[in-house]
């Protein structure tokens, strides 16, 4: 009877083991496993019953239940093998990579105009020794006028309008505070030029815009004169524009420096000869510049008989606008893309 018995289980075991490989189902598998082979499994019911076997059976038996139950792990076993082969081809099979499938295209970004302007400028006053200072674009009243000849009452601090924060604190409308900063340093000669955001409260259209950036400039030294500043800034005229660039200095006003002038190149698109892009004038104004007036330097400390300089003061977005012959300031700002990734 316990022999037709474990017959039995072992004839449904074999069966609910196919049919766990057929559905590739791990769990049956385990499944089987304690149902027949765990400690209130099948078998171990059989083992119960050995009490009712007679004495001399009992060997035979207990060897065939054995066998039995070595037979079901073994061929257990076999199946999760199995199994995990066929589960792992079929990972493999679902993950392989079609390789003669046509690529994807990265996207490039590209580098803004004001940032590849900003890089040239760069890249032409280092190569003149000159060293790179940080600015504030949050400054002190004093920086950005007083100590720059613009005391209040001034008409130069109403033409520039002006973000206060308070009475003394506001967002600065040109980076020439930076000079003053550096010349408050003590360490001279100075050599230097001040990349950064300026802000003034104007109306967004195609030549304004309430925030722009400037280069300022800053040189100080024993004996430097308005021709050092001439040949500096047409030197770098012709790198920025090219060889043949000719400049004009037309005499301007400035409060922190004197003389003052602003700097005009002539137009690299007609040679000067006058043209739509020139307004027919033939010349461009690019920017402002001086000798740093003898009551800004002494302010900041230094002594105006032994030591002169001359600064400077560049629109970024004007060069990069003339440089890449954009018409619409607006463009720089509204990161289009179809706009940018032509830079
Ligand atoms: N800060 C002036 C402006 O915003 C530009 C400028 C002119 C800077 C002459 C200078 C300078 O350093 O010497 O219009």
């Amino acid at each position: 009877m316990i022999k037709d018995r474990l017959e039995e289980i072992k004839r449904q075991a074999f069966e609910s083991l196919e049919d766990s490989l057929k559905d590739e189902s791990l769990d049956k598998l385990n499944q089987i496993k304690v149902k027949i082979l765990g400690k209130k499994g099948e078998l171990t019911e059989v083992l119960k019953g050995m009490k009712e076997v007679s004495k001399e059976d009992r060997p035979k038996i207990g060897q065939l239940v054995n066998d039995t139950r070595q037979e079901i792990e073994s061929a257990l076993e076999e199946a999760k093998l199995k199994l995990n082969k066929s589960i792992r081809e079929a990972k493999i099979r679902s993950e392989t990579i079609d390789v003669t499938l046509p690529g994807k295209r990265p996207v490039f970004g590209s580098r803004h105009p004001i940032t590849i302007a900003l890089d040239e400028i760069i890249r032409i006053f280092t190569g003149m020794g000159y060293e790179i200072a940080e600015g504030r674009e949050i400054e002190l009243d004093y920086y950005n006028f007083e100590a720059l000849n613009i005391p209040d009452g001034h008409p130069a601090k109403d033409e520039q309008d002006t973000f206060y924060i308070t009475d003394k604190i506001l967002l600065r409308t040109q980076t020439s505070g930076t000079q003053v900063h550096e010349m408050e340093k003590g360490k001279l000669p100075i050599r230097m030029i001040s990349p950064g955001r300026v802000f003034r409260s104007d109306e967004v259209d195609a030549t304004h815009s309430p925030s722009f950036y400037q280069v300022e400039g800053l040189l100080i030294d024993e004996e430097v004169s308005f021709s050092d500043l001439k040949g500096t800034l047409a030197e770098f005229a012709r790198q920025l524009f090219g060889e043949d660039t000719r400049v004009k200095f037309r005499p301007h006003h400035f409060p922190f420096t004197e003389p003052s002038a602003e700097m005009d190149v002539s137009c690299f698109k007609c040679g000067g000869k006058g043209c739509r892009f020139c307004k027919g004038e033939g010349w461009i104004e690019i920017l402002g510049c001086g000798m740093v007036h003898p009551h800004v330097l002494e302010m900041s400390g230094i002594d105006p008989v032994r030591y002169k300089g001359f600064a400077f003061g560049v629109g970024l977005e004007r060069i990069a606008l003339l440089k890449y012959e954009i018409d619409d300031m607006r463009l720089l700002y509204e990161n289009d893309y179809r706009f940018l990734k032509q830079f």
